[in-house]
């Protein structure tokens, strides 16, 4: 019998030296809160598919980005959802400074200043009466130029109703170009885009959907990228990167660890991951059922995204994590 001269064991034994040799530790500022603000409501909604998730009010709101500043959390991402009857063709509502997103935008700017990174959904698929990300052309498919002209206005609206960043999430060729050159010439040259670069067509956007009462009918495979790609995603990042980006995202993030992890190891801008709705949904319906430990599940699919390299995570469990990791170390 030869027993072991190494033991990797060693450093398992207690609690202390566990800590003293852990390679990944989430904080606070690196968790971002997405928010979903609805248009005309008169008390918060909670989202059937994403249980614990709520559409605010302008009211709660303003609370929910406090308590999340006051968590530590590193930025809110906004999301508006208007009322049907202010959505049309063109999605006009999203670049109107009364649409719902900008009114929110202008309502967390008062709220929390600069005291963590507003952020904005550049996407018109909120606003379409087709929920398309973009504007159709005569055939019906996405017209990917005159969607251009549309984000490029629409990324000033943002900024001058009081976003720090944009994030153009709607998978155009040539959208982070567009949109840093419009910022520019309005004068916006400090505003940075978090690029949602490599946005595969999921079905883990399925509760999202429900989150947003999106009107699309049908799929985004014209535009998102096919779930089988990977070479494709490096493809879409150093395009993103040269035209601009300050921060390129991976979306979803469990199922694309792999993605996350090429990316990181050959780009030198922060890279983020979006812990999306229907990772989010999959976790607290087994919770539910008694099937998982919540917290742990949490816990460790956030450090499983920063493993892979993800710097910057957003996920809807932000604020409750970020209070759980002040309170542990
Ligand atoms: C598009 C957008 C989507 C999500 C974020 N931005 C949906 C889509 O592309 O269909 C999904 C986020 C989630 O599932 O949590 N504006």
């Amino acid at each position: 019998m030869s027993f072991p001269d190494i033991r990797p064991r060693r450093l398992r034994r207690t609690p202390a030296i566990r800590r003293l040799v852990e390679e990944n530790r989430l904080a606070p500022s690196e968790l971002v809160l997405p928010l979903f603000l609805k248009e005309g409501l008169a008390e918060p909604k909670p989202i059937k598919s994403m249980p614990g998730v709520l559409q605010h009010t302008r009211d709660s709101l303003r609370k929910a980005a406090a308590e999340a500043v006051a968590a530590g959390v590193g930025g809110l991402m906004l999301f508006g959802v208007p009322e049907d009857a202010n959505k049309d063709a063109t999605g006009s509502a999203g670049l109107d400074p009364d649409g719902i997103l900008n009114v929110g935008l202008r309502d967390l700017r008062a709220e929390v200043g600069d005291n963590t990174v507003i952020m904005s959904d550049l996407c018109l698929d909120e606003f379409t009466s087709h929920g398309h990300c973009g504007v159709l052309a005569a055939d019906g498919s996405v017209d990917n130029d005159a969607t251009l002209v549309i984000y490029a206005d629409m990324a000033i609206a943002q900024v001058e109703a009081g976003a720090h960043m944009v994030g153009p999430s709607g998978m155009m060729d040539g959208q982070i170009g567009v949109v840093r050159k419009a910022l520019d010439g309005a004068g916006h040259q400090d505003i940075s885009i978090l690029a949602y670069s490599a946005k595969y067509a999921s079905a883990f956007f399925g509760p999202f959907r429900d989150a947003v009462e999106s009107s699309l009918d049908g799929d985004r495979r014209q535009y998102q990228q096919d779930p089988a790609n990977a070479r494709e995603a490096l493809r879409e990042v150093e395009l993103d990167v040269a035209e601009g980006a300050d921060i390129v995202m991976v979306k979803p993030g469990l199922p694309y660890l792999d993605i996350i992890s090429a990316i990181r190891d050959r780009v030198n801008v922060p890279v983020a991951a979006y812990q999306v709705s229907g990772e989010y949904a999959m976790v607290e319906a087994a919770a539910a059922n008694g099937w998982i430990d919540r917290e742990r599940a949490i816990l460790e699919s956030l450090t499983a995204l920063k493993r892979a390299g993800s710097q910057i995570t957003l996920t809807y469990w932000a604020t409750e994590v970020a209070v759980l990791l002040r309170d542990r170390y």
